[in-house]
Formats: structure tokens, C-alpha cells, sequence
């Protein structure tokens, strides 16, 4: 496995492997990798030659109040967890390689960013698709890994992808979940005990959302209800409960195929996203 931090020898050793005919998939992440990465990387090892996992905390993606500061930073940790997965390059830019001085250009993917996350996190999506064009700039993916916990996240690069016409498959994974069925993510690590106990109240909420969907046809409307009731009954700050079209994130009011349902609470000072489709 290759560590490769600089620029010019990342887009060097992707053209070298593209001119060789290899396909490279590609995961980037922000590191304090956990089971849902390692899931993504071995997807990635299923469907490509080569497999590049970039480990960059990006700036522009946070708020001026949120947790850039304290976010994990535990690269060794990462790179002993990716070693055995037969990756065969980190790519761990620096912030000043990535955004030069008097950096300005940005992507805006308009619409998909409104609303859900993008609401009380404005500039997240601008500064997420900026970097994952940049990454792909450099990496030069056939395809690259996303997981669907993150689903906004996964519209918004998908569109991007078909705007910008950048040749990279979208792959979305499925969210990997705790045996208590709390999704995983590296913020999970900010939580106490107690506040742990309080986020199962997403995962069993949007269970029950399907099952109430599925057995008694209920309505957007009253499942979203139900769903805010689970959650402030469990002591979670609910921020948003949405029902989307799966497919363009379009809002959703009657009952059809391929709705998602997604979440965002707050359980003490952590803030945790989860989605399903009720269908
Ligand atoms: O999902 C993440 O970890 C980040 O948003 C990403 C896609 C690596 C961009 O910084």
C-alpha cells in the first residue's frame, strides 16, 4: 500500500494505471475510518484493479461552528485498518495543496443542496462537491464508492457528476449499521452513554415507519409524525423529518414506490442523520 500526499504524483500514478488499462475505484473519506469505510473500500476491491482511498478533512465542507477543530485525526489508525483490504493508494493531501492561496473556484450543485442537511448547514454541499470534484480531478476514478447514509450527499455528487460530465460511476452502498442498529460514523465517537442509548430511538423509529407504511398504507404525513413523536419521546432534538422522492429529492406528500424517509436529530451536542426507504 502507497501513501501518496502530493498532487502531481497522484494524478501521475492514475494516468500511468489508466494508460495500463486498470480501472480504479476510488473511496474518499475523512478519515477515523470504521466498519461503514471499510465496507465501501472492499465494494471498491470488488469492481476495479485498483483501489485509492483519500483521507482529507475538508474545511470547506464545515460551518464556522462546527467540529473541523476537534474532528478524529487518527491516520496511522487508518492506514492499519486499510492495509489488509488490498488498497493500493492513500492519497492524504494537505489542506494547502488542496486549496492553494487564492483558491476560488467552487461547485454549487443548486437544488439538491436546498433544504434537509443543507438548511441549518449552509455551504456544506458547496464544499463537499468542490472537493469531490477536485479529488476526482486527480484521482481519475472509474468509479467511485458512496455510502447512503450520507443520501443528500450521494444526490448532490450524483448530479454533479451528470452536470459537470465527469466520467466517474456512481456507486451508492448500504448504510452498516452497530448490532444496536445505529448507523455508523465517526461522529458516533463524540456521543456519552446515555446519549448512545437515546440514538437507537432513529434506527428502531424508522423501522417502525416501514413497518407502518408497509402494513397499514399510512401516509407521508402520518409517518412523519409518528416518527418526530419516537424521536422527542427518546429525548432527541429532532432537526428535520422529511419525505423525499429516493430518486431526485423531491418532496413527497402521497403515498408511491421509492420514497425516503430521512432524519436528522441532535442527542446532546452530536448531531446524527439517518435515512430509509419506506417501500
Ligand atoms: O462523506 C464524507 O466523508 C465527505 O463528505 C467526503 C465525501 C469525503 C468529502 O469530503
Amino acid at each position: 500500500m502507497r501513501v501518496i500526499r502530493s498532487l502531481p504524483a497522484m494524478q501521475a500514478w492514475s494516468v500511468r494505471e489508466r494508460r495500463a488499462g486498470r480501472r480504479i475505484a476510488f473511496v474518499p473519506t475523512m478519515g477515523a475510518l470504521h466498519a461503514g469505510h471499510l465496507s465501501l473500500v472492499r465494494r471498491a476491491r470488488s469492481i476495479a484493479d485498483r483501489v485509492v482511498v483519500s483521507i482529507f478533512v475538508n474545511p470547506l465542507q464545515f460551518g464556522p461552528k462546527e467540529d473541523f477543530r476537534r474532528y478524529p485525526r487518527v491516520p496511522l489508525k487508518d492506514m492499519t485498518l486499510l492495509r489488509p483490504l488490498g488498497v493500493d493508494v492513500v492519497f492524504l493531501p494537505a489542506a494547502r495543496a488542496i486549496y492553494p492561496d487564492g483558491f476560488q473556484t467552487h461547485v454549487e450543485v443548486e437544488q439538491v443542496s436546498r433544504g434537509l442537511c443543507g438548511a441549518s448547514r449552509p455551504g456544506h454541499f458547496r464544499g463537499v462537491a468542490t472537493v469531490v470534484a477536485k479529488l476526482f480531478n486527480l484521482v481519475q476514478p472509474d468509479a467511485a464508492i458512496f455510502g447512503r447514509k450520507d443520501f443528500q450527499q450521494v444526490k448532490v455528487i450524483e448530479r454533479m457528476v451528470r452536470d459537470l460530465g465527469f466520467p466517474v460511476r456512481i456507486v451508492e452502498a448500504a448504510t452498516v449499521r452497530d448490532r444496536d442498529g445505529v448507523a455508523l460514523s465517526s461522529r458516533n465517537a463524540y456521543l456519552t452513554p446515555d446519549e448512545r442509548v437515546r440514538a437507537r430511538a432513529i434506527p428502531q423509529a424508522l423501522r417502525e415507519a416501514r413497518a407502518v407504511s408497509r402494513r397499514k398504507g399510512a401516509s407521508p404525513a402520518r409517518v412523519r409524525a409518528l416518527v418526530r413523536r419516537r424521536l422527542a419521546e427518546a429525548g432527541l432534538k429532532v432537526e428535520y423529518v422529511e419525505t423525499r422522492s429516493a430518486r431526485t429529492l423531491e418532496p413527497v406528500h402521497r403515498r408511491e414506490r421509492g420514497v425516503a424517509l430521512l432524519v436528522a436529530a441532535g442527542a446532546g451536542g452530536t448531531r446524527l442523520i439517518d435515512n430509509t426507504v419506506l417501500d
